[in-house]
């Protein structure tokens, strides 16, 4: 799905702009992470990408249609295509993981399948292999609230890797996570969108996930976008003035210096200064 944003403000309730004059063109099948510091508009962003906000001014176009301008079984059809997948995933307490799962397709399903599938799951076996693709397969029958955070920010990525959708919005989708499982896990998304040719944008809090898996990011700050480059044109002073507000050095997993791997070293500086305070 292309999505494309142009002029996009987003005020918020109190007056703040979270969003001020984004221009964002992504085309079908692009993945793209967006970093920034905290309070920058990432989440904005994604919210007004999946229509879960009304841009104050601007527009935005979802493979062509402006959201705003559907009727009401447009708007539920174009919401049935994107997947979305929060930092806290927003499930009933009681609910069972296998059935978390398969909400993922109630919006694609006829109603009495859904509600079937309510009283009875109905695709098990889909559950479980979405599920061990984020190593969880073994909790398909536990409630949710049995489950940590971690656990079920994964039934999150589980629900929309189940989902299938042709838009995948990630609102910090690993941060409960360790190193070696976000890893997984931001892989598993960047694999199953370019499998499926579907468009990727997921915000991240650290900074070499972002580099690592994307061929695009997008940093942005005080509600605007700073830059939009392939990992290779980022250098180490745009990720220090990006987060200048927020830390002196850019946030990565563990806490450790950003290392910049050979693939990334055709900038002019070779030597590269350690990012320290
Ligand atoms: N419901 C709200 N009402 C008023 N202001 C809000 C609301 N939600 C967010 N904001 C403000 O909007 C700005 C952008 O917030 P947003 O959540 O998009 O940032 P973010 O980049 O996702 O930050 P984080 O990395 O902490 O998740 C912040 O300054 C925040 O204080
Ligand atoms: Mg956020």
């Amino acid at each position: 799905m292309d999505v494309a944003t142009h002029d996009l403000d987003l005020v918020l309730p109190g007056g703040h702009r979270a969003l001020d004059r984004v221009a964002l063109a992504v085309a079908r099948g692009e993945r793209v992470a967006v970093i920034g510091p905290s309070g920058a508009g990432k989440t904005s962003l994604l919210r007004v990408l999946g229509t879960g906000l009304r841009p104050t001014r601007g527009e935005v176009a979802l493979r062509g249609a402006d959201p705003w301008g559907l009727a009401r079984a447009g708007l539920r059809r174009l919401r049935a295509r994107i997947g979305a997948v929060y930092q806290a995933a927003p499930l009933p307490p009681r609910q069972r993981v296998v059935t978390a799962v398969l909400a993922g397709r109630l919006g694609s399903w006829p109603i009495w399948k859904g509600l079937a599938s309510l009283a009875y799951p109905l695709d098990i076996a889909g559950a479980r292999a979405s599920l061990a693709r984020v190593d969880l397969a073994e909790r398909l029958f536990d409630r949710c609230d049995r489950l940590s955070g971690g656990q079920l920010q994964r039934v999150g990525v589980a629900r929309v890797l189940y989902q299938g959708p042709d838009l995948i919005l990630a609102d910090e989708p690993v941060s409960s996570l360790d190193p070696q499982l976000a890893d997984r896990v931001v892989g598993e998304l960047n694999r199953d969108a370019q499998a499926r040719g579907a468009t990727l944008v997921a915000s991240l809090h650290a900074v070499d996930l972002a580099l690592r898996w994307f061929p695009r990011v997008v940093g942005i700050r005080a509600g605007q976008v700073a830059f939009d480059l392939p990992p290779v044109r980022i250098t180490d002073a745009m990720l220090t003035d990006l987060y200048a507000t927020e830390s002196a050095v850019p946030p990565t997993q563990d806490n450790r210096l950003l290392e910049l791997d050979a693939s990334r070293t055709r900038r002019p500086v070779e030597v590269r200064q350690p990012l320290c305070r």
